[in-house]
């Protein structure tokens, strides 16, 4: 059955948007030495049409590595908004800043650098931020979901969007020898977000071209 995935996310891009804006910016970081671990086309543009349903101005990111998923985002945003996207390795951010400049998108998109577990905290003093995110994507050490979830929840206004990728990881979740930091904090980041007083949640399997894993997201009340 999964076999056919790839091809099948191929002809979902093909058909329902054609060709992928931002497959330069996965090049340039595939040249860069990044891993290749960016979404695939048919959910970075999954993303860019969610921004566009929230009329976003304020978009975070949790994991920039090269602006890939970035990109798709601030194509979304409205007029005058902004994509801040938290990233830990300075080289990622060069290379995500000098990609998202080739395409002229690098006013829409703020690279913070640093742990996201300290850069984060920093928005809550911010006016233009501070309880006026409108869509949050938490994509980068899953062993700090839970806490990226607590960190950004406040940051909602009402009616906003968190989407928390990679939550299946071709099914570890379900195994309960799996007791990897990544695997943990996938499995606790799902029970957080059901339980959470604020948070309508809910969660997808995905096939494709990355294999067999999943997105959960939630609605901010
Ligand atoms: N969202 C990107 C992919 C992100 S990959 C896309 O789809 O295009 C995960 C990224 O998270 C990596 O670049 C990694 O360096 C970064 N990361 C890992 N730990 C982090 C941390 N503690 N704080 C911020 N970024 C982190
Ligand atoms: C990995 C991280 C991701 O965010 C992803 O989508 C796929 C793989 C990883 O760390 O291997
Ligand atoms: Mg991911």
């Amino acid at each position: 059955m999964t076999e056919l995935a790839p091809d099948i996310d191929h002809f979902l891009q093909s058909a329902t948007f054609g060709e992928d804006p931002f497959a330069d910016i996965a090049e340039r970081s595939k040249k860069a030495g990044l891993p290749e671990i960016q979404v695939s086309a048919v959910f970075g543009r999954w993303l860019q049409l969610m921004a566009r349903i929230l009329h976003a101005d304020v978009v975070l990111e949790v994991g920039t590595l090269g602006g890939y998923s970035a990109a798709w985002l601030a194509s979304g945003i409205a007029q005058g908004g902004r994509v801040i996207s938290f990233e830990i390795d300075p080289h990622h951010a060069d290379v995500a800043r000098e990609n998202l400049a080739s395409i002229s998108l690098e006013d829409y998109v703020d690279v913070r650098v640093g742990p996201a577990l300290d850069t984060i905290p920093l928005l809550h003093d911010d006016p233009h931020v501070a309880g006026r995110v409108d869509l949050a994507f938490i994509d980068a050490d899953k062993q700090n979901n839970p806490s990226y979830l607590d960190l950004i929840v406040p940051l909602c206004r009402p009616g906003a969007v968190i989407v928390v990728d990679n939550v299946v990881r071709g099914g570890s979740i379900i195994d309960n020898s799996r007791d990897d930091v990544s695997t943990v904090g996938s499995r606790d980041v799902l029970h957080l977000l059901g339980r959470h007083p604020r948070l309508d949640a809910t969660a997808m399997q995905t096939v494709g071209t990355k294999g067999h894993d999943g997105f959960a997201f939630a609605f901010v009340n």
